[in-house]
């Protein structure tokens, strides 16, 4: 537990988060969070705000034994899109389930649940929030993190291996690993870019 006074919170809160940036698949490697840091992670996860409390996410953990499963619905999907696909696209798609140690699934429930007062918009903030929890958590325990989506999320491919319900769609991939190479953090848009004062 983080027993700092709130000023030092505040910093804490703002040196993490200033530090988080997305880190891709290929420049995340071994180790990846144990099992204790994937609690966490999950933790904060359900920290995020939930409109009606109707927990309109879930997550699914893709495994070590589960990757080449994974591997075979990207090469699906893509085939899916395009069948005339060449041998080394196949290979390159299958390849993208082999990256980042810790893969996840991000699944959000838009609707048809009872619950028609909660639009698709906040139940996607909800995610939304639970995502940048997790990617902020990752990044405290000392892990680069990213979110990869792609075509692959519509596919009947992944939504099979996946067991989506109808009204539910896949949204990204969370990914988080140690940084095998670092990049510079991004120029970020400054407050006066997207605030205005009614
Ligand atoms: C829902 C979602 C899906 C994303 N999917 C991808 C992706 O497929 N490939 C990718 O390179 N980045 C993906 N990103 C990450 C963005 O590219 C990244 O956030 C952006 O480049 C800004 O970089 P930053 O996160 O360091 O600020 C995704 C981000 C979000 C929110």
């Amino acid at each position: 537990m983080f027993l700092a006074e709130p000023t030092d919170l505040a910093e804490f809160a703002g040196q993490l988060i200033a530090r988080r940036q997305q880190v891709s698949p290929k420049r995340l490697t071994d180790p990846g969070p144990t099992p204790d840091q994937v609690a966490l992670l999950w933790q904060a996860a359900a920290q995020a705000p939930d409109h009606g409390l109707i927990l309109p996410w879930r997550f699914v953990q893709v495994s070590a034994r589960a990757r080449q499963s994974l591997g075979e619905a990207f090469v699906q999907a893509l085939v899916e899109r395009d069948p005339c696909a060449t041998a080394e696209q196949r290979e390159d798609a299958r390849a993208k389930a082999v990256r980042a140690p810790f893969l996840a699934l991000a699944i959000a429930r838009l609707g048809d649940d009872g619950h028609a007062e909660i639009p698709p918009t906040e139940r996607l903030v909800s995610l939304g929030c639970a995502l940048q929890n997790m990617l902020l958590t990752a990044q405290a325990q000392g892990f680069g993190s990213g979110l990869v989506s792609g075509q692959a999320m519509d596919s009947v491919a992944l939504r099979t291996l996946f067991a989506l319900a109808p009204n539910e769609k896949a949204i990204c991939f969370v990914v988080i690993g140690t940084v095998s190479k670092a990049k510079p953090n991004r120029k970020r848009p400054s407050a006066a870019d997207f605030v205005s004062s009614l």
